[in-house]
């Protein structure tokens, strides 16, 4: 991603960080056929990366008008469901919301590059479950997501960002465990090319016609040795993993990394 985004320079704790972006910044692109990477996925194991709810077509067919209209005409598909059609055009995994019986739940997503959760797990969850594994999130930011949701206007577009430090440079990492049990054999040294900045940009929509909300994720991976050249960024990053607070830390188990990153940081060392 040549670190195209940086999130970590901008805040130490969980936030909400919404903010409007243009309509024409909605989608970054930046992947000539996501379909090829998307539809082997959905070959292979869709229940990871596909779900859908009785009820939910019309939704998902006017995501995909949202994305036609951004990118133009899909070609037409048949048998596919509108919303798999739509994620096939875009980087973003693409995931639609929906109230129902008065609470935002997540009726249809194409989840190709899920951090740490599946399809199968998230579908029919509301807002309040989908982040049950966030420290906090009940506390401090339910009530003021949901009332995002409640406000969103046709033509606003929201953009979040969050990070993390993981060892794997795959984008599909539906789970945590593989990924983890590497992490003993990994050289210190190595830490700079192994380690990967991941960063999710997530942006929010309102479906005027159904009264749904688009959510979109898009993931960038770049080694950690990206930072070695610059150093501003490095003292950033440095801030950034040293000053993280309790729970994010817990949350993001920068535990299990903290010897690498301070290895890396002691001797940066370019990807
Ligand atoms: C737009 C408003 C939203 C806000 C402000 C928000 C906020 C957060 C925050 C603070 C986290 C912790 C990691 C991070 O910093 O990002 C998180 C994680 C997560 N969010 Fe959201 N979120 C929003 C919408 C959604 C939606 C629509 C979904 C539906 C797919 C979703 C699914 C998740 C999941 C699955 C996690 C990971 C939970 C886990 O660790 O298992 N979020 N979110």
């Amino acid at each position: 991603m040549s670190l195209r985004h940086r999130p970590w320079e901008e805040a130490v704790d969980f936030q909400i960080g919404l903010r409007p972006i243009a309509i024409a910044d909605w989608l970054e692109g930046g992947e000539d056929d996501p379909a090829v990477r998307k539809d082997a996925l959905f070959e292979r194991a869709r229940d990871l990366v596909w779900a859908e709810t009785e009820g939910s077509e019309a939704g998902q067919a006017e995501a995909l008008g949202l994305i036609e209209t951004a990118l133009g005409p899909a070609p037409a598909q048949t048998g596919m469901p509108p919303l798999y059609v739509a994620s096939r055009r875009v980087a973003d995994d693409l995931c639609l919301m929906e109230k129902v019986e008065g609470q935002w739940r997540l009726t249809a997503l194409s989840l190709s590059a899920g951090g740490f959760f599946t399809a199968t797990e998230a579908i029919g969850k509301s807002l309040s479950e989908l982040h049950g594994p966030v420290t906090g999130f009940a506390e401090r930011f339910l009530t003021r997501v949901q009332r995002v949701f409640e406000g969103l206007r046709p033509e606003l577009v929201l953009e979040r960002r969050n990070w993390t430090v993981l060892n794997s440079g795959e984008l599909h990492t539906p789970s945590s465990s593989p990924i983890r049990a590497l992490i003993p054999q990994i050289d210190p040294r190595e830490a700079g090319r192994t380690l990967r900045l991941r960063v999710e940009r997530q942006t929010l929509r309102r479906l005027p016609q159904t009264g749904g909300a688009l959510f979109t994720i898009r993931v960038w991976l770049a080694p950690l040795g990206d930072l070695a050249d610059d150093p501003q960024r490095l003292a950033a990053f440095a801030h950034a993993w040293r000053s993280a607070t309790p729970d994010l830390r817990a949350y993001k188990r920068f535990d299990l990394y903290d010897h690498l990153v301070e290895a890396f940081l002691r001797d940066p060392q370019p990807a």
